[in-house]
């Protein structure tokens, strides 16, 4: 009999959390049993999850950016099913198949001029992996500088370039040359461009770690201080690129024209697995340079039909909807409605982000009585307050957020694109909700936050859950 997907579902119900600490990383459940985050999901419709007891959450983790257009868009299904019975002739190999000419086509025509050819592979840090070789090969150069809270992947290659010590611990040696400056340093990119061994500078136009933004003349005279070195500029696009900060590619809003964009999430309509390696003709040539070189960086998965229909089926519902433009509205509409909460709540230091992308920035209160609590909590743990908030949004109003970056007091929210004012309306009223509560001192968040705390610190002895990307 064939494979049934449905009768497996249906046996097997509940058994999840078990098979994972069985066969899969038995750690993830622990920690996700410890946040009670430990749901039987089993559908997802646009904005929202539902579990097995037919609850409903708000996902603003979008699957850490995936969703652009929300779970289950039914424009994606239906091309993704249209493909499937075309018995397209899939990854032949040798071949120039035509989906990926066109999505490539596509891409190009929304970049900036300099951009004129793509690299397609399977996954965000598989894209950094092709922008480092590319960079390395066109320069000649081997050093690549990267920026403090960094994250670009965790293969070897893009873990080289992670700002946090917590996912390099014990993996190493990594990339030779690879050298950390802090965001947002001039001088500190200069000292080390000047030194003439750097194929590229690397970064994130915002940093997904922390939701961190750097200013305007920040990224314009990094670009000048590469083109001035012979630096390449490599603009990490994975998370904030496709509309996710209001324009399609983040960096448009400094006016800068990197020379690689990499991008990959939000690609995939959330459906197939796909990444891409955007740059101009010089870099691009210098790999494939010659007849010999047509296959000196490949990858059996790249180009896949299925993924190049998603991404078509993407760009295309991006332009019906609007998207890119829904996005930038829907952020100034979180800008508005969460402004009031940062007057009203003293731990509520700022909101920044751009378009979709938002930090809720954490901090130490100014009220006495507040502050002693505060510096207990904090004591316990760096960042624990964040931690506190996220738990009662995901157990009280059923909102999926997340913890931006280990020892940050900062809560990211990624919402899909397709969010509306509904949505900003629902997450501010439970945001104000819990925030009431943690000023009010009525316990029940501290005594929430003193339970996890010693939960997660009797599974972990001291070491903090690690953060996710
Ligand atoms: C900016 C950035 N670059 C690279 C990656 C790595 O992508 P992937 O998880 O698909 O390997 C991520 C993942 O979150 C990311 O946010």
């Amino acid at each position: 009999m064939a494979f049934d997907v449905a009768k497996v579902l249906h046996e097997r119900h509940g058994e999840n959390f078990a098979l994972h600490s069985q066969v899969l990383n038995p750690q993830l459940a622990r920690v996700l049993k410890t946040l009670g985050f430990d749901r039987y999901y089993v559908r997802g419709e646009g904005c929202y999850l539902y579990d097995d007891k037919g609850d409903r959450y708000l996902d603003f983790l979008a699957g850490f950016g995936v969703y652009a257009l929300g779970r289950s868009h039914p424009a994606i299904k239906k091309a993704l099913h249209d493909a499937i019975d075309l018995d397209l002739p899939n990854m032949v190999q040798l071949d120039c198949a035509l989906l990926p000419g066109v999505l490539a086509e596509q891409l190009v025509a929304r970049a900036h001029e300099g951009i004129r050819r793509v690299y397609f592979c399977n996954s965000g840090t598989e894209a950094m992996e092709g922008a480092i070789k590319f960079a390395r090969r066109a320069t000649g150069r081997p050093r690549i500088v990267f920026c403090s809270h960094a994250f670009h992947g965790l293969t070897t290659g893009s873990l080289s370039l992670n700002g946090g010590k917590e996912f390099k611990e014990g993996f190493g040696p990594l990339l030779p040359g690879s050298t950390e400056v802090p965001f947002g340093d001039l001088d500190a990119l200069e000292a080390e461009l000047r030194k003439g061994d750097v194929a590229a500078f690397v970064a994130e136009p915002i940093q997904g770690k922390g939701v961190n933004v750097a200013p305007q003349s920040y990224w314009t005279a990094a670009q000048e201080l590469c083109r001035r070195h012979r630096t390449l500029l490599v603009a990490d696009e994975v998370q904030t690129g496709m509309g996710r900060t209001g324009k399609f590619f983040a960096h448009e809003h400094y006016g800068i024209q990197p020379d690689i964009v990499t991008i990959s999430k939000a690609l995939s309509g959330g459906y197939v697995p796909v990444g891409a390696v955007l740059c101009t003709e010089k870099v691009y040539m210098s790999v494939f340079s010659s007849i010999e070189r047509a296959m000196v960086h490949s990858t059996t998965f790249g180009r896949n039909q299925l993924a190049m229909v998603a991404g078509l089926a993407t760009l295309d519902a991006f332009d019906d909807l609007g998207i890119v433009e829904r996005a930038r509205e829907t952020g100034e509409a979180f800008e508005a409605a969460l402004a009031p909460l940062v007057e009203r709540y003293e731990m509520l230091h700022a909101v920044r982000g751009k378009g979709l992308i938002i930090g809720l920035v954490f901090g130490k209160p100014e009220s006495r009585s507040l502050r002693m609590r505060w510096n207990a909590l904090e004591a316990v743990r760096t960042a624990l307050f964040s931690q506190m908030v996220v738990v009662p949004l995901f157990h009280r109003h059923r909102i999926l957020t997340q913890v931006a970056a280990d020892n940050m007091n900062v809560i990211k929210l990624l919402p899909p694109l397709i969010a509306g004012q509904e949505e900003v309306d629902y997450f501010v009223a439970a945001l104000d909700d819990v925030l009431r509560d943690a000023h009010r001192g009525s316990g029940l968040l501290m005594e929430f936050g003193a339970t996890m705390a010693k939960s997660a610190l009797r599974r972990h002895g001291s070491k903090p859950v690690m953060a996710p990307a």
